[in-house]
């Protein structure tokens, strides 16, 4: 069993590389140990996507290496997060007969996902997640852990996340540049959502929404299965690209006075409160309306809301989700998005961030926080990854070769969803 699992997550602003050891608590559960956390600013990377591998793996370089440094060990393989409009995603049948002597085996699943996961792709997209989301045993459906059950058919619905060759071949370049296996190339929605999500969220039907600087990433699940994921090309930095337009200043001035000063709720903002920035690397400070600021900003977090209200409708789930959204990522802790959430979809919606109550020790406070959802849940992935090893309760055969990429260090994903409920 891997005693070490590392996390990279590359966004549009910054990387973040995270080491931890597995152990088990005193009632045999898995936990981690937080070794190293190291950060750089992103460089290189537009929207998610890696569009200068030299600079980009410089900005790895330089997380990975503060990272190393604090844990005292070098990184060997890493979970890493993918996002970007490149990734397309679909739902996917598969069967398989079974022997009714022996129930249904993992042998019979295996099939069963390769049959889901064998879809027509345009050229130049590979499949990087094929996910069981229910199984069907003899007409029974919904069952959560066929193996072992006596039937003579068994069909699965599977979720498929494919991704453009090219964008995933620069982001692999980027990490085995420095020595570096990847585990597994991890949806950053799916990181996000083990970081996040309470299990009974996740039960009775949620949406997360990872608002990062390039991205939104949204994922649905409901009855504990993941139903529909997609990214948005939208994040913090389209509300600093906006406010630079509307201030006639540099990016740099318009993200300093949204972190400083932004609220999505100007009509909460006195009309004649003014703030002070420097702009063009004029001597004086230049004043500018706070309350204008913030208009501009709840105009564009407004349509925000209404892409990801409209992409919830599209996905068909809009009415099954009583848990409603989970907004997290950097840009969720703009002061307002709750409200104006709740106002525009008309659903309960919540802020989440990593917390205390995960199984993991040693979180700065720093990793506490929506920014750092994707990173602290690639490490969680990378966890429960690690307990097939011990929890698996039956043999798979080696996974078939187009289902395995030549990059992968490892596992394939889709055999984490063959494991018992993790919750
Ligand atoms: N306190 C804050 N208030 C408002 N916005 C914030 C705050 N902190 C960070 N942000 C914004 O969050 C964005 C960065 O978020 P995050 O670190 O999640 O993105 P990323 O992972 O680098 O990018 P992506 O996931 O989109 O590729 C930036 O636009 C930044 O301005
Ligand atoms: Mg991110």
């Amino acid at each position: 069993m891997q005693e070490i699992v590392c996390a990279i997550d590359i966004g549009t602003t910054k990387v973040c590389a995270l080491m931890a050891e597995v152990s088990h608590d005193s009632l045999g559960k898995l936990t981690l140990r937080l070794l190293g956390e190291g950060q750089a600013s992103s460089r290189g990377i537009r929207r998610g996507v890696v569009v200068n591998v030299p600079e980009a793996t410089a900005a790895v370089g330089e997380a990975v290496e503060a990272c190393e440094k604090e844990a005292g060990r070098q990184m060997l393989t890493a979970y890493v997060g993918i996002a970007g409009s490149h990734i397309a995603t679909r739902n996917s049948k598969g069967v398989s007969p079974v022997d009714r002597k022996n129930g249904v085996t993992g042998h019979d699943m295996q099939r069963a996902l390769e049959g889901a996961g064998a879809v027509a792709l345009p050229e130049n997209q590979e499949v990087i997640h094929t996910i069981a989301r229910h199984w069907t045993v003899d007409g029974e459906t919904e069952v959560q852990q066929p193996v072992g059950m006596s039937a003579i058919r068994l069909e699965v619905d599977a979720h498929i996340v494919s991704g453009s060759s090219t964008a995933v071949n620069n982001l692999v370049q980027c990490v085995l540049a420095h020595g570096i296996d990847v585990d597994e190339l991890v949806l950053e929605p799916l990181a996000a959502n083990e970081a996040v999500l309470k299990p009974e969220e996740r039960r009775m039907g949620v949406a997360v929404v990872d608002m990062g600087g390039g991205t939104s990433d949204l994922a649905i699940f409901i009855d504990n299965a993941l139903c529909h994921t997609i990214i948005m090309d939208m994040g913090g930095n389209h509300l600093s690209n906006d406010l630079a337009y509307a201030l006639h200043c540099p990016f740099e001035t318009a993200e300093d006075l949204k972190l400083r000063h932004g609220s999505l709720l100007p009509a909460r903002i006195a009309p004649d409160e003014t703030v002070w920035a420097t702009v063009f690397g004029e001597k004086n400070e230049r004043s500018f309306s706070r309350r204008f600021i913030c208009e501009v900003l709840e105009a564009r977090a407004m349509e925000m809301m209404e892409k990801i209200g409209e992409k919830l409708e599209e996905s068909g789930y809009l009415q099954r989700l009583p848990a409603g959204l989970v907004l997290t990522g950097g840009c969720s802790q703009l002061p307002g998005f709750t409200e104006l959430g709740r106002e525009v979809l008309n659903m309960p919606v919540r802020i989440g961030a990593p917390t205390a109550r995960l199984p993991i020790s040693g979180l700065s406070r720093t990793l506490l926080s929506p920014t750092y959802a994707t990173s602290v849940g690639l490490l969680l992935w990378g966890m429960n990854e690690d307990a097939r090893a011990v929890h698996r309760r039956f043999e798979a055969d080696p996974l078939p070769t187009a289902l395995t990429p030549s990059w992968l260090g490892k596992t394939a994903s889709w055999l984490k969803h063959l494991l018992p409920d993790r919750n």
